[in-house]
């Protein structure tokens, strides 16, 4: 039996009946349209699937949908304001930090998490922050300036 939902999706109240064993992931792509979350494992293991859960980074796909009712999210569609890409986006495009693009969506939102509670992370503070997202082609070194030049930014 569906439930009745009610969160907040980059800044937009939804309201909407799910299945209770449907991801967040899911209904974020299929139901919302918000195809730039990833889905690559689909088990915790690869993080492309990344959002921000009120202000958390989270797997979207091992959380639930209900589990985010009377929550706000945050999925990279909502980084770019008025046509200008996030200083982090366009630090990763500016470095070359994007190849596939694959896991690129969760490794953004992974990376505003960390520069929102620290402006200033050592390189240590970003690999271990982004130990959780894979990446196949970049041999993680660009993401990391990036996030690095970002953070600059930031401080
Ligand atoms: S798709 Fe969620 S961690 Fe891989
Ligand atoms: S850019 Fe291809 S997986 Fe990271």
């Amino acid at each position: 039996m569906k439930k009745i939902i009610s969160f907040v999706v980059n800044g937009i109240e939804h309201e909407l009946a799910v299945e209770p064993r449907r991801t967040l992931l899911e209904v974020l792509r299929e139901d919302l349209g918000l195809t730039g979350t990833k889905k690559g494992c689909g088990i915790g293991d690869c993080g492309t699937c990344t959002v921000l859960l009120n202000g958390v980074a989270t797997f979207s796909c091992l959380t639930l949908a209900i589990q985010a009712d009377g929550c706000s999210v945050e999925t990279v569609e909502g980084l770019a304001e008025g046509g200008k890409l996030h200083r982090l986006q366009q630090e990763f495009v500016d470095h070359g930090a994007i190849q596939c693009g694959f896991c690129t969506p969760g490794m953004l939102m992974t990376a505003v998490e960390l520069l929102r509670r620290d402006s200033a992370p050592s390189e240590q503070d970003i690999r271990r922050a982004i130990s959780g997202n894979l990446c196949r082609c970049t041999g993680y070194q660009k993401i990391v300036e990036a996030i690095q030049a970002a953070s600059e930014k930031t401080s």
